[in-house]
């Protein structure tokens, strides 16, 4: 096994059996939709559906890129994939760096595309390797692995800070997108993994012409704490002290969506805690244009392709469940319900120069009103 193929079975071990969630939250509990009473929306006609970077979704929601490179992550990306493919919602794989580095691994990531044929697929690489020499080459070598729709580049500071032997070099990194950007044949997305994007980030991003951008924020799962347990299973005191430090290190997500909606006017995808469907129309009110959910489907998808499907089919419910309490009969009327920001939330965002109240007023696409 390389060491390549080695991190990611450590990785599915550990997010699978240990606490490496952030004890910080998304700070979506200071979110709140506007219960309606009168909502007028006839249940069994709401729509879920929505288009994203060109094509339609069944439902706002993608399956965020976790593996590919060992037999285990085939057999899990198989059950994710059949499940979006059943579902109609998008997937993105995991790096596909192993992948390129040993054609033998290729078919980890194939079998998304056998088992889906008419998904949202998102390939993937690291913006690390970007600054170490790939370029449009493996882009483009990622991309028809997968028969991808989009690209996502995972910009990971935080865990290469924390793992051993990390790839500490970003210098050009921005510049190193904008060239992918430029050449590839499809969609650019921007993700962080787990500790959000600010508006300083989205604004580099946006100049250099990127698609989307996923924010990744604080309240999920902790890429420090994934790094902490392998620091531990390698003995290495100095990572698991760095690990423990940086824990809950990051811009929750609730915030992140707001910071890069200030400055940034192409799709959102909301992820990095979202774990019900009220999370999600919390956060596509805020400005997302769909969300991501990483962690619980990847235990889901080590029991079975039905229970990912039921954890699916459960959060769509809630889904439809709050944009029927909030009176949206689709994704474009869920986009516009008024929210109550609140707390730090609330605090965080003024701090940083957003007017909280006139943002919330131009989501709703309302100034208050008498009649
Ligand atoms: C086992 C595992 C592996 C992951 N590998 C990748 C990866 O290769 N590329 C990437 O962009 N993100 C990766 N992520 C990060 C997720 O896509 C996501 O951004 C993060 O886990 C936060 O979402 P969550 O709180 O729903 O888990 C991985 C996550 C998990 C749980």
């Amino acid at each position: 096994m390389s060491e390549t193929q080695k991190r990611k079975s450590d990785h599915i071990e550990i997010v699978s059996k240990k606490e490496v969630s952030h004890s910080v939250t998304t700070w979506l509990e200071h979110v709140t939709l506007v219960h309606q009473a009168v909502p007028e929306v006839n249940f069994s006609e709401i729509d879920t559906s929505t288009t994203f970077l060109g094509k339609k979704l069944s439902a706002p929601i993608i399956i965020s890129a976790m593996t590919g490179g060992t037999e285990e992550a085939a057999e899990i990306n198989a059950r994710l994939a059949s499940a979006a493919e059943k579902l109609g919602i998008a997937m993105g794989v995991g790096s596909q760096r192993a992948g390129i580095e040993n054609p033998r691994l290729r078919r980890t990531y194939e079998v998304v595309r056998e088992v889906a044929p008419n998904a949202f697929i998102i390939a993937n690489l690291g913006a690390p390797q970007l600054v170490r020499g790939y370029g449009v080459r493996e882009a483009r070598e990622a991309i028809e692995m997968v028969e991808a729709d989009a690209i996502a580049i995972h910009l990971n500071p935080l865990q290469e800070s924390v793992q051993p032997g990390g790839d500490l070099d970003f210098k050009g990194v921005t510049s190193k997108i904008g060239r992918l950007v430029a050449e590839l044949e499809v969609p650019v997305i921007a993700k962080e993994t787990g500790a959000g994007m600010s508006m300083e980030a989205a604004l580099a991003l946006g100049r250099v012409g990127i698609a989307a951008i996923d924010v990744a924020g604080c309240g999920g799962t902790s890429w420090a704490a994934v790094e902490y347990y392998r620091a531990e299973e390698a003995g290495d005191e100095e990572l698991m002290k760095l690990g423990k430090a940086f824990w809950n290190w990051g811009i929750p997500t609730a915030a992140s969506i707001v910071e890069v909606k200030a400055v940034f006017r192409k799709p959102i995808v909301a992820s990095g805690g979202i774990r019900t469907g009220i999370d999600a129309a919390k956060s596509i009110a805020l400005g997302a244009s769909a969300v991501g959910l990483a962690a619980p489907l990847l235990k889901a998808a080590l029991i079975s392709e039905e229970e990912v499907i039921r954890q699916l089919r459960s959060f769509i419910l809630e889904l439809k469940t709050a944009m029927f309490l909030t009176g949206a009969g689709n994704i474009e009327e869920l986009k516009r319900v008024p929210v109550v920001l609140t707390g730090c939330l609330r605090e965080w965002l003024e701090t940083r120069g957003i007017d909280v109240n006139s943002y919330a007023r131009r989501r709703a696409g309302l100034e208050p009103r008498v009649v």
